[in-house]
């Protein structure tokens, strides 16, 4: 088996889906490259969904998948959660745009400050502004100007530190450190000590993999961060969903902020930041306050009313942290299914992640950094993708699966036989 496998495989997938195809080529006249998001593409063109029900995706072709993505971690709760749907129906009819204060705002505030430890918060349109805004925070309370991030980190699309800092990153002065490299870490810390702002870290790289945090490694940048007073700022936009109030709690450490995004807006556009109150009351207005300098946060959709309301329902109704706390037990589970299956195979391909996040990499061990994810086998990667869908299994092009809330038992043992199967497929596979 070859690289001509995947042409093969492309060329299966390309017939068995006309219509997305047709749909795509009209798309790329007007879209560059006929989306406006990238994660979502692959070759030889994405699928185009119609329409979704509980955990089940269905395509323009009529092919209905068990959707293994979960919108990358924003569709945390499925495609047909009706006590979201529901709550933000009946706002709608009572105001679409206020242009002012909501009630919904405050609620959400107080559900999230509760939840996660956070003294105040502030909304966003997405996780990218909540970790920029995050980053404005800090440089603004410490009048300095670096940003320790890390090799394979992801904070955006333009915080997008994949192999180094991409060119088109907003222009910080990043100080890039290896992800799970305590002494490598630590020196970089000190070396940038009285510059440092800030700090920002994922407890598990996301996009970058599924890579979790070493404990030991995560206690020691905290220390270090603190030491030199940069503040810590922890991008939970996809990890919150981890254990009853985020990924970094199970870990024992609480940041100076914590960013936040995906699925608390119930698949509206969503992100916040908060945390300690001396740094995020740089932006309170009110004459109580008296405030010589005030930072303005503006956002036209900052507060809008469905994401509020949604948001309002998943954590106080949906995703309460019982909820949480069994997810994520329930994807340790699942993850360990799959390195049962893995391993049933003499083919290099090894499962990482937390919780219900994971990711399938074309590797023997699985990763612990970006260094270790930039050696997998891309054709076996992608392999491994195309043979999952053709049995009915929709996973990230790059391997991620992210657990869903109203993902069935019985579907969750389909996704295992048709990964035994899709590895029986490949089994000749050379590199
Ligand atoms: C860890 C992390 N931070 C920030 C973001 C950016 O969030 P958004 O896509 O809502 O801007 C993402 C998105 O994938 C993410 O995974």
């Amino acid at each position: 088996m070859s690289a001509d496998e995947i042409s093969k495989a492309r060329n299966n997938f390309a017939d068995r889906n006309p219509q997305s195809r047709k749909y795509f080529d009209e798309a790329r006249k007007f879209l560059p490259g006929g989306h406006t998001r990238t994660v979502l593409t692959h070759a030889p063109f994405p699928l185009v969904f119609v329409s979704g029900e509980a955990s089940t995706l269905k395509d323009s072709d009529g092919h209905v998948y068990i959707d293994m993505i979960g919108d990358y971690t924003a569709g945390l709760l499925g495609h047909s959660e009706h006590r979201v749907i529901d709550a933000v129906t009946a706002v709608l009819k009572t105001n679409v745009s206020v242009g002012g204060i909501h009630p919904a705002e405050a609620r959400l505030a107080k559900l999230m400050c509760d939840r996660f430890a956070l003294e105040r918060v502030r909304f966003t349109n997405s996780g990218t502004e909540a970790n920029l805004m995050a980053i404005t925070t800090a440089m603004q309370a410490t009048g300095r100007s670096k940003i320790l991030v890390f090799h394979g980190g992801y904070h955006g699309g333009i915080l997008y530190f994949a192999s180094g800092a991409a060119p088109w990153n907003a222009p910080y002065d990043f100080v890039i450190a290896p992800y799970n490299d305590e002494v490598e870490t630590l020196k970089l810390i000190r070396v940038n000590a009285s510059s440092l702002a800030a700090v920002i870290i994922e407890p598990m790289l996301g996009s970058g993999g599924c890579v979790p945090a070493d404990p030991k490694f995560v206690d020691a940048v905290f220390s270090a961060a603190r030491e030199v007073g940069a503040v810590i700022v922890a991008d939970e936009v996809m990890t919150s969903r981890h254990g009853s109030c985020g990924m970094f709690n199970l870990l024992g450490v609480q940041a100076d902020i914590t960013t936040f995004g995906k699925y608390i807006g119930g698949g509206f556009s969503f992100g916040a930041f908060g945390g300690r109150a001396d740094l995020m009351d740089q932006f309170d207005t009110s004459p109580e306050a008296n405030r010589d300098k005030v930072i303005s946060h503006a956002g036209t959709f900052n507060n809008n009313i469905s994401s509020m309301t949604a948001g309002c329902v998943v954590l106080g109704e949906v995703f309460t942290a019982d909820v949480a706390i069994a997810h994520t037990a329930r994807g340790d589970e699942f993850r360990k299914s799959v390195a049962t299956v893995l391993a049933r195979h003499k083919l290099p391909v090894s499962v990482s992640g937390f919780g219900s996040m994971m990711c399938l990499h074309a590797l023997t061990e699985a990763p612990r950094s970006a260094v270790d994810v930039a050696k997998r086998d891309s054709v076996l990667q992608e392999l491994l993708f195309f043979g999952l869908l053709e049995r009915g299994i929709y996973i990230a092009p790059r391997g991620m699966i992210n657990l869903s809330l109203p993902l069935t038992d019985d579907q969750l043992a389909i996704v295992l036989d048709g990964l035994d199967d899709t590895l029986k497929s490949v089994a000749d596979y050379q590199g």
